[in-house]
């Protein structure tokens, strides 16, 4: 089936229906998403929205604890866009009718999150802002903008200009081509590469494989951000126990009581997020089991109904004050090389959001500032292509020379666990070593043909490519910063502060 179009998104988190919602002021829009709307990370998103909006937080100070959370290697430029369109985005969300939570006196609700230096964290439903959002943004789509669900994107097309003129699909057992003016990338992360996630489990990085494969450039893919509290039972993550739980007056302890982050930093339990994540994991391997204590805080189950639900459903009493957690992948920095208006290095071909690389979130994101990302830089890259709208002309497809169907392939579980055993919170050149030699090297995956595969076969091959360009870039930094942390090089190293460790054209190129 072929369909031609003005605009194709791939994925439906926030970016995505931000997006769409501004397109389609003047474009027809296709929505193309894996599995159910509703079915993303964005949903499962529970803190907030970070944004600049009370008398007496300022977006200097932000735009500051974005960089210090970084550690500095962010682009500058950009992260000034994000604070300051931000607040503009969030306050059309409000006009628009986004209900967020407020004080008895009316005033916006403001809590408290990891390396933030004021309350700024705009939360709706308590503790289900993702869901919220979400409902929102979908409840306001236009009748121009056509969602496919359970539909996987598996290849690219480029034309003889080098340009983006569509994207192949799988939808069951069909086949579909769009042919479009756009095609924009906002599948999000890649957390399910690593086998403790608070992501969806099948965030493989599938835009990134996408671009990849197509030639775009790639970048930062050492820098996976490990959340320091997921609900962990039984050797196992069941969920998100959201930062602000801390921000509320939780902290981490041991079995004994201790309090685990006494003494480590400055900012305590809401020290930046690749701090406490490593503090948990250095407690674990040492045999301890880590909690969050949450005796201080009034009203649990009222401020934060998901994470008492979730602890419910998983046999933890709220009423035992202590929520067993453990470290696990969270928030990918890296991804598909874009400035602020989603351009990548493919003409026509835009990422916004996760999947993209703005250099906004450095070497270590500030907590809740993934949905500001998704609302703030969904709405200025539709809003940007609004002025283009020049349809595009040269839809002469250039053909690739893939021709083999058969890749040596690890099982998603063993990928998943090799990950976390050697690409996870700390890394050291032997472990990387290892899976660089288990995994397929980059240029391998340019020698298949995709849609021969079958869906399951492409995302396990997705994942392999994520998970390929997180181990090669984490060998290639050769210094600790943020969340990429190395053994055998335990500091940071000036000459990499501002470096990106890239891939384009399937080339490694630092
Ligand atoms: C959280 O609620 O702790 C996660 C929010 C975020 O990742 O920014």
């Amino acid at each position: 089936m072929k369909i031609d179009t003005d605009v194709v998104i791939i994925g439906s988190g926030i970016a995505a229906l931000q997006a769409a919602r501004v397109l389609s002021q003047k474009f027809d829009v296709h929505i193309v998403t894996k599995a159910n709307i509703t079915n993303g990370s964005s949903y499962k998103a529970q803190g907030g929205i970070a944004a600049v909006t009370s008398s007496d937080d300022f977006t200097s100070l932000h735009i500051q604890d974005t960089l210090d959370a970084g550690e500095h290697h962010h682009s500058t430029e950009n992260v000034e866009a994000l604070v300051e369109k931000g607040k503009d985005a969030i306050t059309q969300l409000i006009n628009d009718q986004f209900s967020v939570d407020r004080k008895e006196d009316g005033g916006i609700s403001l809590g408290l999150e990891g390396a933030h230096s004021k309350p700024r964290i705009i939360h709706s439903g308590g503790d289900a802002t993702g869901k919220a959002l979400v409902d929102h943004l979908i409840e306001k789509l236009p009748q121009n903008v056509i969602v496919h669900e359970y539909e996987l994107a598996y290849e690219l097309l480029l034309n003889t200009s080098g340009e983006c003129i569509g994207v192949k699909t799988k939808a069951n057992a069909d086949e579909k081509i769009y042919f479009a003016s756009y095609v924009i990338l906002a599948t999000g992360g890649a957390g399910a590469i690593y086998s403790c996630t608070s992501n969806c489990s099948d965030s493989y990085g599938d835009g990134i494989a996408l671009a990849f494969l197509a030639g775009a450039k790639i970048a930062d893919m050492e820098f996976v951000q490990f959340h320091p509290s997921l609900l962990y039972i039984d050797g196992k993550s069941k969920g998100l126990v959201s930062e602000a739980v801390r921000g509320a007056g939780g902290y981490f302890v041991d079995e004994s009581g201790r309090k685990v982050m006494e003494g480590v930093h400055p900012l305590g339990d809401l020290a930046p997020r690749h701090i406490t994540a490593y503090e948990m994991y250095k407690e674990r391997e040492k045999g301890n089991e880590v909690y969050i204590d949450i005796s201080q805080i009034v009203d649990f189950e009222k401020k934060f109904p998901t994470i008492t639900k979730l602890c419910e459903e998983n046999g933890i009493s709220i009423s035992h004050k202590r929520i067993p957690i453990a470290p696990g992948s969270h928030f990918l920095m890296g991804g598909v090389v874009a400035d602020c208006f989603g351009h990548t290095s493919i003409p026509r071909l835009l990422a916004v959001g996760e999947v993209a690389c703005t250099g906004v979130h450095g070497a270590n994101r500030l907590a809740s500032n993934s949905l500001l990302e998704g609302i703030t830089f969904g709405r200025l890259m539709a809003e940007n292509l609004l002025k283009y709208g020049t349809k595009q002309k040269n839809f002469q497809q250039i053909q690739t020379n893939r021709r083999t169907n058969s890749l040596e392939l690890l099982p998603a579980h063993t990928v998943q666990n090799e990950m976390l055993a050697h690409a996870g919170i700390l890394r050291d050149r032997e472990g990387l070593n290892r899976l660089v030699k288990i995994l397929p090297t980059h240029e391998q995956y340019f020698t298949i043909d995709l849609s021969k595969l079958t869906r399951k076969k492409i995302e396990l091959i997705f994942m392999h490519i994520s998970s390929t360009l997180v181990a090669t870039s984490a060998l290639t930094r050769k210094e600790s910063r943020g969340a990429h942390i190395r053994k055998d090089y335990p500091l940071k190293d000036d000459y990499w502060k501002k470096k990106w460790v890239v891939f384009e054209k399937g080339k490694l190129n630092v």
